[in-house]
């Protein structure tokens, strides 16, 4: 164990480093970073920016939180997420969870996921302090309503847009949380969420027993939830006007059907639980795709016959009636042809 006075010093130099990173950055020419005069898609739908990573910290195991700073910012409501486009140029969503009354930076955390899809690895082992990144955004799908009193329930990183929305409740309004997770040391800011009402939090480590915490909650409440799949699933089917904050769009499911690739002259079978995307990528390897989770638009395909299923929130409706993203988006029927 090292001694308080050794881990002040510590501290302290990080600190001082820290300092002297930000004063290397603002008098850099480059600083105040403008933001990209085109979007990244070429979309109009939502500006692009470059932030400067200015704090990368543990602040659990397994999360780090990002400081991006940038000046005259986009201002955001708890809840609001942004879409960070890694070094690699895959995109990520995370949710905003720092202040947004701060127009110079955003604060974002990321839980690594070893087996995951590899956006939580680029951001662990790939994104340092000093670095430039391009974000799209704040855009919020899981906005604070009002209410009479609140109810969250949270599953380890998913406390990270709700952190913003326990700060910004109005004094007074009733409000409890459960916030589960696989041991206290994984779970980011419990210190905090502790201090903002001890008497309120739940923390469960390990599987939390969601019919005693859900048992009387008040038909006028709010109930908010964020985390596994499993987890919103089970608070769903308890509270089903929960509101629900889910990154990923439901890709698979609805069975299974054909594709026509026109121009390749192919056609392919989605089984029901899997994508358009991994059966035209099985034939056509160098199809381009990012996100996966339907918001980045890198897989958006022209539709030639057939009718779409459309699963994502980005295409407006004048680029449905033409087009689809086929990570997420399926057939309603049995056939789609794709200008392919
Ligand atoms: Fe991003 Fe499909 S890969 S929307």
């Amino acid at each position: 164990m090292p001694k308080p006075r050794t881990v002040m010093v510590v501290a302290g130099a990080a600190l001082l480093a820290r300092r002297a990173l930000r004063r290397r950055i603002r008098s850099s020419p480059l600083w105040p970073l403008p933001a990209l005069e085109e979007p990244v898609s070429g979309r109009p739908r939502s500006r692009a920016l470059r932030l400067l990573v200015t704090s990368r910290e543990p602040v659990a195991e397994g999360v780090v939180r990002l400081r991006l700073e940038g000046h005259d910012l986009p201002r955001w409501e708890p809840g609001a997420h942004l879409d960070l486009v890694l070094p690699s140029g895959l995109v990520r969503q995370y949710s905003l969870c720092g202040d947004p009354a701060d127009t110079s930076s955003y604060t974002v955390a990321a839980r690594l996921v070893p087996d995951g899809r590899g956006g939580s690895r680029e951001v662990h082992e790939q994104v340092r302090e000093g670095m430039e990144l391009e974000v799209r955004g704040p855009r919020n799908r899981f906005p604070l309503v009002e209410a009479a009193s609140y109810v969250f329930v949270v599953g380890g990183i998913g406390i990270t847009p709700v952190l913003p929305m326990l700060r910004a409740l109005p004094q007074g309004v009733a409000w409890r949380l459960l916030y589960c997770g696989r041991d206290r040391a994984s779970m980011p800011f419990l210190e905090e969420i502790e201090k903002l009402g001890a008497d309120r939090v739940l923390v469960v480590e390990g599987l939390p027993d969601l019919d005693a915490f859900l048992a009387d909650v008040p038909e006028h409440a709010a109930v908010y939830c964020c985390g596994p799949e499993g987890l919103m699933g089970a608070v769903a089917e308890r509270v089903p006007r929960v509101h629900l904050e889910r990154f990923s769009p439901r890709a698979s499911g609805g069975g299974a059907f054909e594709v026509e690739l026109r121009r390749s002259g192919r056609t392919l079978t989605v089984p029901e639980d899997s994508t358009v995307l991994a059966a035209v990528r099985a034939e056509l390897p160098d199809t381009a795709y990012s996100c996966e989770q339907g918001f980045c638009g890198t897989c958006q395909q022209r539709v030639l016959e057939g009718e779409v299923d459309h699963r994502d929130e980005l295409l407006t409706d004048a680029e449905r009636g033409d087009s689809m993203l086929i990570c997420v988006s399926r057939a309603r029927g049995d056939r789609l042809v794709l200008d392919m």
